[in-house]
């Protein structure tokens, strides 16, 4: 497994990092059995970058990589920010912040977090930037290593990155959704912020296998905020109606290089940006994110296949999108 810098962390991070929305049951129920598996695997193949959130199944996805004994040199990145304490809050404040931040170092039984992410934050919260003040306190007070941002717009990414000490942004940006590429990644890179791809396959359907029948637990994401009707509808298929989704991924199959699959060039793709730090694939299964870290060997994109995909995007991908670039 290649590794990259993390940004201001400094942080070896594995470029085929974990995502851990699905251990707390977010993408249908997960028994122990298959979540422990999931994070044995990690280990196996040297996976070393979790990434996961204080409300991701109410603390249960933290809950089981804490109860999760052998974490020896693997870095959870945690979130905050989105808990029912904030909702409906127009200013954030510290003592909730530290609380929310406990919480965590409690769960995942750690004495101090490794990086903790706001969590897609009010964009007032982010304009007002006193909250980094507070996050910066919390690094001078021990509880966090370092902070960074996950964030939902170009926009909250520049708002983040206004704080020198933001060391990472977490943002979506896979094949359905390829902007990033002019726009936060030169941002970032330029001001040595560590980039997080969430949403590198588009909640699934950029490994090409569902179909317009495909059906989804009706406590999986992809049933009941399909069309943002509980959150920001660009973290459910990348923003894209279902079916629109399903046809566009047959088409992109066609342009998978001989030998690998279209999960294997979406985040190939993801890879070949050098403003990448690693590419947090969420995995229901041991054996997705085993193929997942093959694509760490593989070699970087043909330039002409690129241009194509870039062409593929902005031709009929684009304009489909929901919620914003
Ligand atoms: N606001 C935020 O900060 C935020 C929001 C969303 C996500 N995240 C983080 O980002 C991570 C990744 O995002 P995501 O999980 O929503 O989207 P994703 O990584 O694009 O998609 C994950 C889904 O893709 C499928 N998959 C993964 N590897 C596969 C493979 N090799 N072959 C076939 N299918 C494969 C699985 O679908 P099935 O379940 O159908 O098997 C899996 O549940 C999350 O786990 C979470 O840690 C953060």
């Amino acid at each position: 497994m290649n590794t990259r810098t993390l940004g201001k962390t400094g942080y070896q991070v594995s470029e085929i990092g974990l995502g851990c929305w699905q251990l707390g049951g977010d993408f249908g129920a997960m028994g122990d059995e298959t979540a422990r598996d999931i994070l044995k695997t990690a280990r196996s193949f040297d996976v070393n970058f979790w990434d996961t959130a204080d409300v991701y199944g109410g603390g249960e996805s933290e809950r089981r990589i804490g109860g999760f004994a052998d974490k020896k040199s693997v870095l959870v990145a945690t979130k905050l920010g989105r808990g029912s304490q904030f909702e409906g809050m127009a200013k954030y404040d510290r003592r909730r912040v530290k609380e929310s931040l406990t919480g965590s170092i409690k769960r995942l039984g750690v004495e101090v977090l490794d990086l903790a992410q706001l969590h897609c934050i009010p964009i007032e919260v982010l304009r007002d930037g006193e909250i980094f003040t507070w996050m910066d306190d919390m690094q001078s007070e021990g509880v966090i290593r370092h902070w960074g941002a996950s964030v939902q717009t170009v926009e909250e990414g520049m708002l983040a990155m206004r704080s020198a000490n933001c060391a990472s942004l977490q943002t979506i940006f896979n094949l359905f959704r390829q902007d990033a590429v002019e726009t936060l990644l030169p941002a970032a890179q330029k001001a040595n912020v560590g980039i997080i791809v969430r949403l590198p396959l588009a909640s699934g359907l950029l490994s090409g296998k569902f179909t317009k029948d495909t059906k989804f637990a009706t406590e999986d994401h992809r049933s009941y905020n399909r069309d943002g009707q509980h959150f920001f509808v660009g973290e459910t298929f990348s923003g894209l109606p279902f079916e629109t989704g399903v046809k566009l991924a047959d088409q992109l199959k066609q342009m998978a290089p001989k030998g690998t699959t279209l999960a294997h060039l979406a985040l190939r793709w993801i890879l070949d940006q050098k403003a990448v730090s690693t590419v947090i694939a969420g995995v229901t299964k041991p054996t997705q994110l085993k193929d997942n870290v093959e694509v760490s060997r593989m070699d970087p994109l043909p330039d002409a296949l690129v241009e194509k995909l870039k062409d593929f995007y902005i031709e009929k991908v684009r304009p489909q999108v929901r919620g914003g670039i």
